[in-house]
């Protein structure tokens, strides 16, 4: 097991570049097997969550080949429908094969994904959608079992959650189905939107990605695609917050600020300097930070997967700032660490009332999940001494080498083993 140690309080100054977005790569992956032959990926960032999906492409068949960050998908002789249990559980992300494969071989069999730290991540929603559209769906011994005698067939869809993964999935069935399916209350993030510009390069008929509802026409045939991934806008959101916590000067590039509204907004509010470029974030960190109050939501509201590091910055804020988290139900793993490190929470339920301190101090800290993780990170550059981030492989499934873009900022930080 490795572990982080950081030196804090430094401030952070100038320029890193943003990798491919890990939650629009995924879905991308997974829509691969909708193609009988190659397709090319660009801007593919070097994940282990990436190296997982690959391992799930390769159980069913699939060829893959990795040069620097292009990935070469050959889907031409998939034999399998069913992927292993070990692998499945390593990546929740892997339930996203059913509904292509559903579509493709009429057959899928996938092991639940189960919870996680941050939820029970139910997939009630995926199995509804994919239902209406004539699957006969059995969810038995931990696996989904799916089969559809005559092929998939279009529907009218309700969310009763605008679930990412849902939207995702059932575009993806929709994809190749007979006829045309339209997703009500459908996931408006970006790596939706993302998915279905590789979509329609295939040549599936797609409109409405990006708002709430989502129609598609499905293809018989999609053909081989070339795309190049949107950058990861959890990635730029937390080096903004990285800018802001220690009151450094950092200069995004390659950035897409369209998808960062909401932080932008709120970092503003906060009394942090933000600038904007076509493809470029300029992000100056200063004293005092006015508290402030977020609620995460889907999208376009605040993002969950930036509420653990926005978090860490409300430590430093002046006052009581309230955090609450609407999406998941367990996502405050960071809150026992971060008070560790001196910070004062007190949580209520999904509410999180955090009372500004002048400074946090260096502690031994454990990650439990990606964001969380990355939270810690945030915390340990700010803080005073050194802090210990134990559990370092939860950041490494979201975050491309985070240290080494860190060290480039002037970041006191090192990987070393546990
Ligand atoms: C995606 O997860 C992301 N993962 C998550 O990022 C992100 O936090 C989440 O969307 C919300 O934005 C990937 O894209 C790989 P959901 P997903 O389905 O699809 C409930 C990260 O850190 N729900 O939108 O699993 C569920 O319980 C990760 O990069 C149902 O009730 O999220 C949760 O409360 C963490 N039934 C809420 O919806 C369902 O069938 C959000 O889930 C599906 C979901």
């Amino acid at each position: 097991m490795q572990k982080f140690l950081i030196q804090g309080n430094i401030p952070l100054k100038g320029k890193v570049k943003l990798s491919g977005a890990k939650n629009a790569t995924l879905p991308i992956m997974a829509a691969s097997l909708l193609i009988r032959g190659k397709c090319y990926l660009d801007n593919v960032p070097k994940l282990t969550d990436i190296e997982m999906m690959g391992e799930v492409l390769r159980e069913l068949g699939t060829n893959l080949i990795r040069q620097d960050n292009r990935l070469t998908i050959d889907t031409s002789f998939i034999q399998k429908e069913e992927i292993s249990c070990e692998l499945a559980k390593k990546l929740r992300a892997s339930v996203l094969v059913l509904g292509p494969l559903l579509a493709r071989n009429k057959r899928a069999k996938v092991p639940l994904p189960g919870g996680c730290n941050i939820g029970s991540r139910p997939v009630n929603l995926h199995l509804k959608g994919l239902r209406s559209m004539g699957a006969n769906i059995e969810v038995k011994k931990g696996y989904i079992e799916a089969t559809v005698n005559s092929g998939l067939t279009g529907s009218s869809i309700y969310l009763d959650f605008p679930s990412v993964g849902a939207t995702e999935n059932i575009m993806l069935a929709a994809s190749i189905a007979r006829g045309t399916t339209v997703i009500k209350n459908a996931s408006r993030s970006p790596e939706i939107v993302d998915l279905s510009n590789f979509l329609k390069k295939g040549g599936v008929k797609i409109k409405g990605a990006g708002t709430d509802t989502i129609i598609i026409t499905g293809n018989k045939e999609i053909v081989p695609i070339t795309h190049s991934i949107i950058p990861d806008r959890i990635e730029a959101g937390t080096f903004m917050i990285a800018a802001a916590i220690t009151g450094g000067e950092i200069l995004i590039t390659n950035a897409k600020p369209e998808h960062l509204g909401v932080l932008i907004s709120k970092l503003k509010q906060i009394g942090v300097e933000v600038k904007l470029d076509k493809d470029k974030i300029m992000v100056k960190g200063s004293f005092p930070l006015k508290s402030f109050n977020v609620t995460t939501l889907p999208d376009p509201g605040f993002p969950t997967d930036l509420q653990p590091q926005i978090t860490s910055l409300a430590c430093l804020a002046d006052g009581e700032s309230v955090i609450s988290e609407t999406i998941f139900e367990n996502r405050f793993t960071h809150i026992p660490e971060l008070e560790k490190m001196g910070a004062k929470i007190t949580r209520r339920g999904k509410t999180a009332i955090v009372k500004g301190v002048p400074f946090l101090h260096g502690s031994c800290v454990v990650a439990y999940d990606i964001r969380g993780g990355a939270s810690l990170v945030l915390a340990g550059l700010a803080a005073r001494g050194t802090t210990e981030i134990l559990n370092i492989h939860h950041i490494d499934r979201g975050y491309q080498k985070i240290e080494e873009k860190l060290i480039l900022l002037g970041a006191k930080i090192k990987r070393v083993e546990d």
